[in-house]
């Protein structure tokens, strides 16, 4: 192989998935069409260079688990870590691809700098066999991305979807169904984001720390913060109402749950914008901590990676780790 060759890793995903009537593509199964089928599909110019295709799992990203994130996270490492890989596609289901956005760029996307090259996120909203299906152009410009990496400098953990290359940290869901249903999240800084200066650990255990989102809503009663406690939880991430804010109901259980040692992370429901940490109060009195940027789902793989490099460091503390994803 040349150094110009790509690597697909298969996950599965509605890029994958077939209505079984294309005329109604809502209703489909997703990940029915192997990552090779896909690219045969592209019939690509020869410019292209030789793509080699591995498939992790062929799955509705919405039972993605553990397990089946480090699996990915070994391949994705294997991948730049070899020299005759010029750049690696992922091709993935969008309704949990920002999870797996973190999680990789937590702790793969220093490497991937390293060796200057792009590992590139993309998926669809319509299934394969759809009239507009969107998979195919948004696969070609994923494989592009990845191909042409060292010469627009774009390195690290990214994502493509309609046409919106970005950060695949920086990806979230916005819409159930429509083409343009994954958007990029501006970011908005409470402290510097970058100076990490090394990848966090990937996680090598099966059982990553048990960390549940509780949602603040109008008649919150925190009841739920309670029966978690008693289950053994390990931390909890709000997602807070506007800016973060939480209920009072719930904010008492909550305060009582960090004393006793629960990490506890405050983020928004709303979908955009960050939860600064000194509004509307600051999480520094009640030991909670603001989960800045990063949406629920988000900041719960982060706290996930925080406790564990914690755990792992002895030396630094879950906080400091996870202000810096
Ligand atoms: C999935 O996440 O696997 C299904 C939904 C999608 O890919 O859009």
């Amino acid at each position: 192989m040349n150094s110009g060759n790509l690597l697909v890793l298969g996950m599965g995903g509605t890029i994958a998935g077939l209505a079984t009537d294309p005329q109604k593509p809502m209703s489909y199964q997703a990940g029915q069409i192997s990552a090779h089928g896909l690219i045969e599909a592209l019939q690509l110019d020869s410019d292209m260079g030789p793509i080699e295709v591995i498939q992790v799992a062929n799955m509705d990203s919405r039972h993605m688990n553990e397990e089946l994130l480090m699996q990915l996270a070994w391949a994705v490492k294997a991948g730049l870590e070899r020299e005759d890989v010029a750049g690696i596609v992922v091709t993935h289901g969008t309704d949990t691809m920002e999870e797996t956005g973190v999680f990789l760029h937590a702790t793969l996307g220093k490497l991937a700098s390293h060796y200057r090259k792009a590992v590139v996120l993309t998926g669809a909203m319509l299934p394969a066999n759809a009239e507009h299906a969107d998979g195919p152009t948004n696969l070609r410009a994923a494989l592009y991305l990845a191909k042409e990496a060292r010469e627009t400098q774009q390195f690290g953990i990214l994502a493509v979807m309609a046409g919106k290359p970005c950060l695949a940290r920086d990806l979230s869901k916005q819409h159930t169904h429509a083409l343009d249903a994954l958007v990029v999240n501006a970011r908005e800084l409470d402290g510097p984001i970058h100076k990490r200066q090394a990848d966090l650990n990937l996680p090598t255990q099966m059982v990553w720390p048990w960390i549940e989102i509780i949602t603040s809503h109008g008649g919150s009663s925190g009841r739920l913060v309670d029966m978690l406690t008693s289950q053994g939880v390990e931390g909890i991430v709000i997602a807070g109402t506007g800016q973060g804010s939480v209920h009072q109901n719930l904010a008492q259980h909550l305060i009582l749950a960090a004393e006793a040692g629960i990490a506890v992370v405050r983020s928004s429901r709303t979908g955009a914008g960050a939860v600064f940490s000194e509004i509307p109060e600051p999480d520094s009195a009640w030991n909670w901590l603001s989960a800045r940027d990063l949406n629920p789902a988000k900041a719960r793989i982060a706290l996930q990676l925080a406790l564990l490099e914690a755990n792992s460091r002895k030396t630094e503390d879950w906080q400091s780790i996870f202000a810096t994803i």
